[in-house]
């Protein structure tokens, strides 16, 4: 379902270069498609139509920006089952994760185009004292300017939409970087805006080597950088972003509390720490890494949990009962299986799972992980998640907090107060309660503290970074 070839987009135009990129169907490691590669010339006139359609992308009235989001809806709800098979392949994201990102991205647009004509302002009272009796003030947002946008390869629609989309809608131009080992989805969406009346100059989507890479992080012409992707990598490129807004997504090592009271619904718990620990075969950075079940209900939650994780069907993505895929690469892989053996070395159990062949591991679950180990202090980003067993809630919440991470949480409890507490000193962007901290829809605020990032996404929290505040004073 992949095309032989695929253009880059510079300013708004398809353009068949060189075909220097290619991307391989991750299950079978095959070359499934090849890309045009832009370079630093390339990349450098990009940033240059961006700034020279600044003014006419602010002057493109909300309802307009408004109808270019909802043609991207239809077009995507048109195209679902192509785009959700191109994901598979580029991805090798499981057929059932694919489509669910597609619904996404629709729902993500969707979100973008009801928010391009709801952002507003303010009329504010400035008397606060006697100089300023008679002065009026009300305060408006506009767009920031031309933003980079760099996109990671776990969700290669949905997270380019939650840059692409909001900038459209703050009235931004943007050049973007996609991943280049899943460079596709990002394209598919520039396939489809460039049916759009955007104005020229609007938006460029650039697959790229090093060649010119930096200066989607050092052009000063770009005023906001929006990165995706791992914690090493967004804090590099934060030092060297200049004046500009740096907003980072990265990565964690969620954890997940399954507290006493839990014990009539263990069935329905451990489906859903199955689900947030493996789907996509652990590449979410909010995928259930650390799982703290009280005592009381440790051993029948583990005989189950172990039950469940074992009779996963790890294959082939492109079937419909597959749940686990391929890794992204084999290198990845092998890094991940490395950490496994490591953290058993040290004294912790392999409760199953920790086989690999090629980029395919199998879905690992381990106890007695030592703290100093990586499975537990880093972001695994696969197939692994670790058992714990507490039975103080206090300390269980200072486990959690003890992360160089702080992404999301998820508990399963009856207690409000509990529910409280944690929402209270936890130290994440989101508590989720009963459910697995790997829960997102598209509209809710969304992004880290500590080593995970800087602000938030969701549409109108990116919109919010997209754009600044302008003050207008008036006396009487
Ligand atoms: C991520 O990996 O940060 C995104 C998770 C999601 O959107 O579900």
């Amino acid at each position: 379902m992949l095309k032989d070839t695929y253009p880059y987009y510079l300013a708004n135009k398809a353009i068949h270069a060189n075909q220097d990129l290619e991307v391989t169907d991750k299950y079978t490691g095959k070359v499934a498609t090849r890309v045009a590669l832009a370079n630093y010339p390339v990349i450098d006139q990009a940033i240059a139509a961006a700034a020279d359609a600044q003014e006419a992308m602010q002057a493109f009235p909300p309802y307009k920006r408004q109808a270019v989001l909802n043609h991207c809806v239809k077009r995507f709800q048109e195209r679902f089952d192509e785009i959700a098979m191109a994901l598979c392949i580029e991805a090798g994201k499981p057929i059932k994760d694919a489509r669910g990102e597609v619904t996404r991205l629709i729902d993500t647009f969707r979100v973008g185009a009801e928010e391009a004509v709801r952002i507003g302002g303010e009329v504010m009272n400035l008397e606060i004292a006697e100089r300023a009796k008679g002065y009026r003030g009300m305060w408006k947002r506009v767009p920031i300017g031309p933003c980079s946008l760099i996109s990671p390869f776990n969700f290669p629609l949905n997270l380019a939409a939650h840059k692409i989309a909001p900038a459209i809608a703050a009235g931004c131009t943007w050049v973007m970087k996609p991943a280049s080992r899943t460079p596709i989805g990002a394209l598919i969406i520039g396939e489809v805006l460039a049916e759009t009346d955007l104005p020229k100059g609007a938006f460029s989507i650039l697959p790229c080597s090093r060649d010119g890479a930096d200066l989607f992080t050092e052009d000063d012409r770009l005023k906001l950088l929006s990165f995706t992707g791992s914690p090493g990598v967004g804090w590099e490129l934060k030092a060297k972003a200049g004046r500009k807004k740096v907003v980072l997504e990265l990565g964690g090592n969620a954890a997940c509390l399954i507290d006493a009271d839990q014990a009539d619904r263990l069935d329905a718990v451990v489906e859903r720490v199955v689900f947030g620990a493996y789907y996509q075969s652990g590449q979410s950075c909010i995928s259930v890494q650390r799982i703290l079940v009280h005592d009381a209900v440790y051993d029948a939650f583990r005989d189950k949990l172990v039950a469940a994780v074992k009779a996963l069907k790890m294959g082939d993505p492109k079937n419909d009962d597959t749940f686990i895929g391929p890794m992204i690469s084999e290198g990845e892989a092998k890094r991940l299986e490395g950490w496994v053996e490591r953290a058993t070395q040290g004294g912790a159990k392999l409760l199953c799972g920790g086989k690999r062949e090629g980029a395919m591991l199998e879905a690992s679950l381990l106890e007695d992980v030592p703290f100093d180990t990586e499975i537990n202090c880093e972001e695994a980003f696969g197939p692994v998640a670790a058992l714990y067993r507490y039975s103080d809630f206090e300390s269980a919440l200072q486990q959690i907090n003890n992360s160089k991470f702080g992404l999301q949480a998820g508990l399963f409890t009856h207690d409000i107060r509990k529910a409280m507490r944690a929402w209270d000193v936890l130290d994440v962007g989101g508590v989720v309660i009963n459910d697995v901290p790997s829960w997102r829809v598209d509209n809710m605020p969304y992004g880290g503290v500590k080593d995970s990032g800087l602000g938030r996404e969701g549409v109108k929290y990116a919109i919010e970074d997209m754009t600044e505040i302008r003050l207008l004073v008036i006396r009487d």
